[in-house]
């Protein structure tokens, strides 16, 4: 039955000819607005592995917001203090674990140097700026006259307009969709004076975990160098930071000339003098001599693929419905959708702040994928998926095989603070997290879902196998209680417990469960022999702790309600019921002790102290629950919020943009249109007027 159910909507999903939502006519009447820079947060042209930070002009002109991508980053140099001046210097610190010690990345006082510098290196890089150059004048936004500035969310095009000394500019910003490489178009008179024209500057990196709104330093201009070589149609700007190298190449129709650096910085300046436009495309490249596109190819280009990214997969209408509350969900919707697609659609799971700005030194976060990826399965963008899983955890094999081995377990053990080498950075609560092992298994089950064939089943069961692997082996069997406990040591997902006196989280039994129940099911879709150690832990898994009718953070916890030490970060007990489905296996849920938690949760939870993901997150135990007035008030909560172009704010914890929040939003949202397995959607307030097309339904 249900088969046909998920065939039947992905026929919608895939085939949409023309859909019957005029998705056209609501994505654009979202197009964002602005007349003035923000001071937090640009506008966005980008492709998911690269993206351009904007300000009013529509280029980096007055607020260097960055350009970002999946393959820029950079080291520092290795400390020179004694016996640390290698990696392989860096020994950890171990840990009594079960009666064995084990070997964690931990920073190691007695290697601090090498320690810290794992952790800070390597970082995202913001690959330059480029921005309008005014001849001869200090000029400062207040200059300008009639801004005003439109983000078309349809065709991925800002459009910039403004006066200066009486005389109208008129900018097109795009960016490429398969290459590091932004479009612009300018159009003044201006230009064929050569009182205008562009500036590309360079920065050197910042050691800072949290680098934001603006990436990088533009003084340590001694610590990095540029060389640029060029023509009157085009130049190339090699940037070298100590064993970092890249490459700027611009060209443009026309004559131009390139001029610089200026005095003792890495500004280079292009001019067009006798034209009164400058089509231009600039590609950034970690090798020499890109083919780039014509401004006309990349703006084709563009305009099509966001016409097929909003007209295919799922999408969601609320603009019927007279209530500020749907007016505001339908405005976080189409913009998450934008900034999602931009930001973190990318090779490698997306560091929390996508490619706006530097979170943990532009680092990615191994549990936190779940949160930005599995939306795109959920909203019918699997090509997006595809870009980052399963192949992200088919690359981290190997490392996280020896990291298993080197600890004593069988298996893979996924890393959580992460580059693209699939090193996890030295940390404490780094090493001892482990909500990040089952997420292959949800990625997977989805994708089977949608695509219940051969190709799905050889592409994850390498990488189920060997987390199921870990998961078993992971597990300790306590003789005296006849269970197999998880921890201590360890974190659970609020990362705010004593970690040597932390066993049995509530949350990550139920996702060990689940996590075993879906490798289990893999090996008998493909015939193959399920490992004894699977089911003997999942049979044998403890119970999930109670306290006082409640599901408590973990086994034994002292004051669960009673203390604001516990009921603060991520109340991830709700995550049982909404965020994973009922279990498959041994006991159901206790449904009353569900609802009891999530009114402790409602009655006593510290959410202005919240990660915003925390908020989608009730939500969706609320809609599983039944309370969907409950999960609208969540996402609408006065502590999750969303600025004027859709970026969700950081809130009292993080800077802004946090994009799990978005994600996760989307992810709450694909829930209410779409529903769950025996309960499809829509699942909105009574009263509201809502169409829905191409979703399936959920776990
Ligand atoms: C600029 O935008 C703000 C906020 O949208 C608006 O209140 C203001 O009137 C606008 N100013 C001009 C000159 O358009
Ligand atoms: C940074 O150094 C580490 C350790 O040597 C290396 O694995 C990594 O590839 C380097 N990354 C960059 C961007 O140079
Ligand atoms: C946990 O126990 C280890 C010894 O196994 C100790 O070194 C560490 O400091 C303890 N951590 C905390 C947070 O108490
Ligand atoms: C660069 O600017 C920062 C911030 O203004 C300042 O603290 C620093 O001293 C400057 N560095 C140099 C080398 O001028
Ligand atoms: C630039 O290099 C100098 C000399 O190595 C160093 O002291 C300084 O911290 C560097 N500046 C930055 C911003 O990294
Ligand atoms: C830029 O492109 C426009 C068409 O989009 C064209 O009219 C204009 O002549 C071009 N400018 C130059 C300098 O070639
Ligand atoms: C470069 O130096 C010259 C001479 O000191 C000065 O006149 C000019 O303003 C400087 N340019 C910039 C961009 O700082
Ligand atoms: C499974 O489905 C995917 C997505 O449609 C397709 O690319 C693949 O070829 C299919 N594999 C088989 C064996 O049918
Ligand atoms: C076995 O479980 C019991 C009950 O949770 C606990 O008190 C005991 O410490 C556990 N045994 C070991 C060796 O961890
Ligand atoms: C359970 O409730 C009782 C009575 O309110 C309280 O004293 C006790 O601390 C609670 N237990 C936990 C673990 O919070
Ligand atoms: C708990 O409350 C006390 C007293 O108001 C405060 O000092 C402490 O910071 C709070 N702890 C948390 C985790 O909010
Ligand atoms: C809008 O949502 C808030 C909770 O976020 C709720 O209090 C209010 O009643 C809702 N308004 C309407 C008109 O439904």
């Amino acid at each position: 039955m249900h088969s046909v159910l998920w065939l039947g909507s992905l026929l919608i999903a895939t085939s949409l000819a023309h859909t019957l939502i005029d998705r056209k006519q609501v994505v654009r009447s979202l197009n964002v607005h602005r007349n003035a820079s923000s001071g937090t947060t640009p506008l966005q042209v980008g492709n998911g592995n690269f993206a351009f930070g904007a300000d009013v002009t529509g280029l980096q002109t007055f607020n260097p917001f960055a350009t970002m991508s999946t393959w820029g980053w950079h080291n520092f140099s290795l400390p020179t203090t004694p016996d640390q001046t290698s990696v392989d210097d860096f020994t950890g610190l171990d840990w009594w674990t079960h009666g064995r010690l084990v070997n964690y990345d931990q920073p190691n006082p007695a290697e601090a140097d090498i320690s810290n510098w794992l952790i800070e290196n390597p970082q995202r890089l913001n690959l330059g700026n480029i921005g309008l150059y005014f001849l001869g004048s200090e000029v400062s936004e207040a200059d300008l006259t009639s801004t005003s500035q439109m983000l078309d969310l349809w065709t991925g095009s800002i459009v910039s307009t403004f006066s200066y000394n009486g005389s109208p500019v008129r900018i097109e910003t795009r960016a490429a969709t398969d290459s590091d490489t932004i479009g612009v178009k300018v159009e003044s008179d201006l230009l064929s004076s050569g009182s205008l024209g562009l500036f590309f500057d360079f920065p050197y990196p910042d050691v800072n975990k949290f680098d934001a709104p603006y990436v990088g330093v533009w003084n340590a201009t001694s610590n990095h160098s540029t060389a640029l070589e060029s023509s009157e149609s085009q130049l190339s700007i090699q940037h070298v930071l100590d064993d970092t190298s890249y490459y700027l190449t611009a060209v443009w129709e026309g004559h131009g000339q390139v001029t610089g650096p200026e005095n003792a910085t890495h500004r280079y300046c292009l001019t067009v003098p006798g034209s009164s436009s400058l089509n231009l495309t600039a590609t950034f490249s970690p090798e020499k001599g890109p083919s780039v596109a014509s401004l006309d190819d990349l703006t084709a280009e563009t305009e099509l693929w966001w016409e097929k990214y909003w007209t295919s997969g799922a999408f969601i209408d609320l603009t019927s419905t007279d209530s500020s509350n749907a007016t505001e969900l339908q405005r976080r919707i189409v913009l998450s959708q934008y900034l999602l697609a931009v930001n973190s659609a990318s090779r490698f799971s997306p560091q929390e702040s996508g490619l706006v700005n530097i979170g943990w030194y532009g680092k990615f976060h191994l549990e936190m994928a779940f949160w930005h990826l599995i939306h795109f399965a959920r909203w019918g963008h699997f090509d997006l998926l595809w870009r980052s899983v399963p192949r992200m955890y088919q690359q981290f094999l190997p490392s996280s095989y020896d990291r298993a081995r080197l600890q004593g377990y069988q298996g893979a053990r996924f890393g959580k603070m992460t580059d693209p080498t699939g090193r996890s950075a030295p940390g404490e609560i780094n090493s001892l997290l482990i909500w990040q092992q089952p997420h292959p298994m949800y990625f997977a089950e989805i994708e089977y879902r949608s695509y219940p064939n051969a190709t799905t089943l050889n592409n994850w069961d390498e990488v189920l196998t060997a987390s199921a692997d870990f998961m078993a082996s992971y597990a300790w069997y306590n003789e005296s209680t006849g269970v197999y406990d998880l921890g201590p040591p360890m974190f659970p997902v609020s990362e705010n417990t004593d970690p040597n006196s932390t066993v049995n989280p509530t949350f990550e039994l139920a996702y060990w469960r689940f996590g075993l129940d879906i490798a289990m099911r893999w090996k008998e879709r493909q015939n193959l022999s399920i490992p004894a150690a699977w089911s003997d832990v999942r049979d044998k898994l403890s119970p999930l702790p109670i306290v006082n009718d409640t599901y408590p953070i973990y086994e034994g916890v002292p004051d669960m309600w009673t203390s604001n030490e516990t009921t603060y970060d991520h109340p991830a007990m709700a995550g049982i019921y909404g965020w994973l489905p009922p279990p498959m296996s041994g006991l159901p849920l206790n449904l009353s002790i569900v609802q009891n938690t999530a009114d402790k949760i409602a009655e006593l939870w510290d959410l202005g102290n919240s990660y915003g993901w925390d908020f989608s997150l009730l939500a969706m135990n609320s809609l599983r629950l039944g309370d969907v007035e409950q999960a609208v008030a969540y996402l609408l909560d006065p502590f999750f919020q969303f600025d004027d172009a859709g970026y969700p704010e950081g809130g009292t914890r993080v800077p802004t943009p946090y994009f799990p929040d978005a994600a996760s939003l989307l992810l709450a949202t694909a829930m209410m249109a779409g529903g769950w397995e025996g309960s499809p959607g829509p699942h909105f307030p009574a009263g509201w007027d809502v169409r829905v097309e191409g979703f399936v339904p959920g776990l």
